[in-house]
């Protein structure tokens, strides 16, 4: 007897997946800014890839090494350096860009309220250990914070950043 459920061949996934990479629409960017741990990079990029946004990163050596080991795609994903966070998120917020914060944080939107972005969208994300720096809270037009009811303080910076971009994304 088969089995009810049928897991779908890498073939069948590789016909139905873009040819070359999504060029940069801008809409969604993932914004790890204050990355600790260069695994969780790469993990993001993964996400940013499957929803069709792009991975804003400091442009320190280790970002990039840490990019170019943890990004299992066979093409290339795109990535904006920033030096200067609270500059970039000023600018980009003066130029019509939304600034949404994903952080644990009082008056936040609930992740099951966000809806789809309709505008341009940076998605900042937190440092591992200390989340978003103070200076940078000013710059944000809204947080997000994802509901936990287990016994840990947060969740992984990856994770909570590819719950938000699949939601922004419209995907779930
Ligand atoms: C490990 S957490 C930071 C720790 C936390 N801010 C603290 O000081 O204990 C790293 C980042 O992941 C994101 N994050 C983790 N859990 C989250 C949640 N439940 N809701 C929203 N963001 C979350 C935030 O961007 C946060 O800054």
């Amino acid at each position: 007897m088969s089995p009810a459920i049928r897991i779908r061949p890498r073939r069948e996934l590789r016909a139905v997946r873009r040819r070359r990479p999504h060029r940069c629409w801008g809409h969604l960017i993932a914004a790890p800014l204050w990355p600790m741990h260069g695994a969780n990079l790469g993990t993001l990029l993964r996400t940013c890839d499957a929803v069709g946004a792009c991975l804003a990163v400091p442009p320190f050596d280790w970002v990039d090494g840490a990019l170019a080991r943890g990004n299992t795609l066979r093409q290339p994903t795109c990535v904006h350096r920033v030096g200067n966070p609270v500059r970039w998120l000023s600018g980009e917020r003066a130029r019509g860009s939304r600034i949404m914060g994903v952080e644990l944080a009082e008056e936040a939107i609930r992740l099951a309220d966000l809806p789809a972005a309709r505008q341009r969208t940076i998605v900042v994300l937190g440092h591992e250990a200390d989340g978003i720096p103070v200076e940078a809270l000013d710059v944000l037009d809204s947080v997000v914070e994802i509901p936990m009811v287990g016994t840990g303080l947060s969740l992984n910076v990856a994770v909570a950043g590819s719950l938000v971009l699949y939601k922004l994304a419209g995907l779930v």
